[in-house]
């Protein structure tokens, strides 16, 4: 055998036998994640919130929230994908198990490998004073319950969301009988947090609103 033949016939042995012990040694899973990391797909992410919520209206939040979610992540310049799921899921557990909320859903991401989703939800419950730490444990605070109250003050309206102005949002925010569910210092932290303008953070929300309004029936 020639010396070249030699060396490719011994580097094809090593190969056989690195290849040989990291069958032995490693989990599949394990393997598999070195590749590539586990990220839930949407249909994945609507079964379990439609395993846990039949509410129209709050089945019409989480797509709501999703969408503004995904608009902040590419306006942030971030992959908006994990932000949409994010917004879709934040209050996947709400309806049916509302004294535990959000433990069931984080700790249904937890362990399915999604943890960058999980905090951003952890983080969304107020009470529980997880520091928010990254853009999108910012941004779905931002979103969440502004979202919800311009959904509300859209409803009322004869024409819904559109021809929506964004100072007509600000009166109703300060009329505290108006959605009184709706904690304003949330709102005001979620724009001062991602270090937004209220007033841009509502003509963005109403943007994407009106971007889908007739999927939102909101029209
Ligand atoms: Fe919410």
């Amino acid at each position: 055998m020639s010396s070249s033949k030699q060396i490719i016939a011994h580097s094809f042995k090593l190969l056989l036998i690195s290849v040989t012990n990291l069958e032995k040694v490693t989990p599949l899973k394990e393997k598999i994640s070195i590749f590539s990391e586990k990220i839930m797909d949407r249909p994945e992410a609507l079964k379990i919130l439609e395993e846990m919520t039949q509410s129209e209206s709050l089945l019409r939040h989480a797509r709501t929230v999703e969408l503004v979610m995904e608009a902040l992540g590419a306006a942030v310049g971030e992959d908006p994908a994990p932000y949409a799921l994010t917004g879709l899921l934040h209050d996947a557990d709400y309806e049916m198990y509302p004294d535990q909320h959000p433990k069931i859903i984080v700790q249904k991401l937890e362990e399915l490998g999604e943890k960058e989703i999980a905090h951003a939800i952890a983080g969304h419950y107020t009470k529980w004073e997880v520091p928010r730490l990254t853009m999108m444990d910012k941004c779905i605070v931002a979103a969440d319950e502004l979202t919800g109250f311009i959904v509300a003050c859209a409803l009322i309206r004869p024409t819904k969301i559109e021809g929506m102005k964004v100072k007509s949002v600000t009166k109703k925010l300060k009329t505290a009988t108006f959605a009184a569910k709706v904690d304003r210092e949330e709102v005001y932290k979620g724009a001062e947090l991602i270090g937004w303008e209220l007033s841009d953070l509502i003509s963005f929300i109403i943007d994407v609103l009106q971007d889908h309004k007739v999927e939102l029936e909101l029209t």
